[in-house]
Order: structure tokens, then sequence, then C-alpha cells
């Protein structure tokens, strides 16, 4: 088309002056609340493409406040992490998965599409420059928010000529700082997060506004997260949790011993966290594992009233698992075993083993693909 492609190659570094800013003590970091030294930037025109990515210090976007981001939400993002290793060394998770994510979600809204590798290029290189700010302790990371933004200077509802992606880096800790807490979720008739033919395959930051009041209304009964129920007949299907794809492991109807979580569609945000623990659950011998639809009455209320029910957690890259305890639906509590064979248990032994065998390859203890060298 001739149009300028993402290219990392043109990458132009302008340096914070001085020392970069010391790590605040580790555990004190909060969610998404401390961020590095440096972002990368990069803007786009229909006429010319993308222009030259720059490294430039953190710094508050100056957008005309007619910007499509903030009026239509023509706006995308994704999240992932880099992780320190013993040597010192950067290692970024299966990031080609979260580039590409990216690039599904851009085209979803026709937001300018880029070379997904040209992208990662770009973000090893942010994570260079601000290396010393990337904690290195088991439990800690550095978490990469990349965002892409319509920033054309109109009111008129139309696809975007000028844009500009972002990418940010915060440190983070453990979600859990002093170990798994179980988590209650309220299935909720009412509010939907994805239907057939939306956006709920894409992470676009309009699916998560609107479930923010749900959730709110969801906490004032006690309950700390939403589990998302799509309908279907006169039942539900179990969705996601929270922000994160819910996996539930069961003994099932035929007496095995079964993983399952559904299937990806529209109503399903592809997690790579989520498909992580697949490919690392199909090589443990003793479970099977499924990407089939689950019910919540004729096959979860039944599942719980037949006492199969083993472990239930939702999985994302922020908390990566987080176990469940407590389900209300339909006016009843249901208690979920977290351990059954250790009632005081913060988190199952599945949860316990995925998120073992995630770390180790995170944090390079045992070599894996998906584990990149930056
Ligand atoms: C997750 O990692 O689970 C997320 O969806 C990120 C969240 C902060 C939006």
């Amino acid at each position: 088309s001739g149009l300028h492609g993402l290219d990392a190659s043109q990458l132009k570094i302008i340096r914070k002056g001085g020392e970069p800013t010391p790590l605040p003590p580790l555990d004190t970091l909060v969610f998404g609340r401390t961020f590095s030294d440096h972002m990368l930037d990069v803007d786009w025109d229909v006429n010319e493409g993308w222009r030259a990515p720059v490294i430039r210090p953190f710094q508050n976007l100056s957008i005309h406040p007619a910007a499509s981001s903030l009026h239509y939400a023509l706006q995308c993002f994704d999240g992932m992490k880099a992780y320190k290793d013993d040597s010192g060394r950067i290692r970024m998770f299966r990031p080609d998965m979260n580039a590409r994510r990216l690039l599904l979600s851009s085209q979803r809204l026709g937001l300018p599409s880029f070379d997904e590798l040209q992208l990662v290029e770009c973000i090893k290189a942010l994570l260079s420059v601000d290396s010393s700010q990337v904690p290195q302790k088991d439990g800690y990371s550095m978490y990469i928010r990349p965002t892409s933004i319509a920033t054309q200077p109109t009111l008129g509802v139309g696809p975007p000529s000028q844009t500009k992606l972002f990418v940010i880096l915060s440190p983070v800790g453990p979600y859990y700082p002093t170990g798994f807490k179980p988590v209650q979720l309220l299935a909720d008739t009412h509010y939907i997060r994805a239907w057939p033919g939306g956006t709920g395959d894409r992470k676009v930051g309009a699916n998560y506004g609107p479930t923010i009041l749900p959730q709110t209304l969801g906490a004032k009964k006690g309950y700390s997260q939403m589990l998302w129920l799509f309908p279907e007949g006169d039942d539900y299907r179990l969705t996601e949790v929270g922000t994160m794809n819910l996996f539930i492991l069961w003994k099932n109807e035929q007496g095995e011993k079964e993983l399952v979580t559904e299937p990806l569609g529209d109503l399903i945000l592809p997690g790579v966290t989520r498909d992580s623990i697949i490919k690392l659950a199909q090589k443990m011998h003793d479970i099977k594992v499924s990407e089939r639809p689950v019910y919540m009455k004729k096959d979860f209320l039944k599942a719980v009233a037949e006492k199969r029910i083993l472990e239930v957690f939702g999985a994302g890259t922020a908390a990566v698992v987080s176990p469940v305890d407590r389900i209300g639906f339909d006016g009843v509590d249901y208690p979920i075993p977290v351990d059954p064979d250790n009632p005081s248990a913060g988190i199952g032994p599945l949860a316990k083993k995925l998120l073992k065998e995630l770390n180790d390859i995170q944090y390079g203890r045992v070599p894996h693909e998906w584990s990149w060298l930056v």
C-alpha cells in the first residue's frame, strides 16, 4: 500500500537524564500504581502509516479532546509480563501471543495493523532501557501494558485516521502478597459481559468499563468477583470470572478427573495463561482436559450437589491463578472446596502445581520455548 509498517529498526531512544529511579521497597508495590522511567510511543496516520517508534521519558499524553478513543471507545490494550531470572537476565513470557492478540483487537476496531514481532522488538528495547526497574524476586515481574488509541481530532463516528500505540511498564508483585486468598463469586443473571457477535473475544477497554458497576454491586453483597454467565435456554453457561478465564476441575459424570474451560469463541477472551494452562495440563497424565461449555444448573450445580467439584479457579496474566471458595447464584450460596484434602488451604493442588510449572518457565528455571530472552 506504500504506507510505512511498524519498524523497530527505526526506533529512536530519548533517555531521561540522571540515574534510573530506584524501585520502591518491593513489598509496597500495588498492582498498576508504579511505572518505569520510559515509555514507547508510536504514531500512525492514514496517509503515511507508522512513524518511527520512540522510547521517551514517561510522561502524560497530550491528545485532542475530540479524540475518538475518548468518545467512542476506539481503544484496545493488552497485558503481559517480563521476569528477571537468577542471572539477572530479562525474559518475556509468550510475547508473540500478546502482540498477536493486540493486533486482533486493533483490527476489530479499525485501528492500524502491524507486524507483531516488530512490536515485540520495540518492547524488548523498552525493557532494556528500564532493565534496572524490573524486580528480581520470585513472584515479582514487570507488567507490560501496550495500548492502541484513536487520536483523530473529530467527533465524527468513523474509522480512525490518526492513532497512537504506546507501551507503559509497571513493576508488580504477587497478586496475593500474604498468600493465596480464595475469592467469592456472584453468578448474576442480569448483567452480561459478552455476547455472540460482540467483542468479548478481544481485549478492548469497552469490555471492562461496564463490568465495574455489577462488580461494585456484588462487592456490597460480599462477593469479590463476578462469575459471568451467558443465558442459553433455561440454563446459563459459565463463561469467565472477573477479568479472568474460568477453570473447573471435577469428577465428570463418567467418573473421570477432568479440567474444563469454555471453548474459545465470541464469549471468551483468548487468555495466554488459559492457553498455557491447557497445554501444561494436557501433559499431566492423570487428568482429562476439555474445552467445552459448562452449564450452571444441569452441570455445575449437579456436580456441587454430588460433591464432584475438586477445584474452581480463574486464570489470567495479572493474578496467574485465583482460587474460588464460594459461588452465589439465585439467592443461594454454594461453598466450593479449595482443596478437598485440606479445608484450610488457600490454593488447591492442581492450581498450585500449574502455578509452579508456569513460574519455573517464566523465571527461566526450566528451559522452555515460551520464555523469550530479552
Ligand atoms: C488479567 O491479567 O487478568 C487482566 O485481564 C488484566 C486486568 C488488569 C485487566
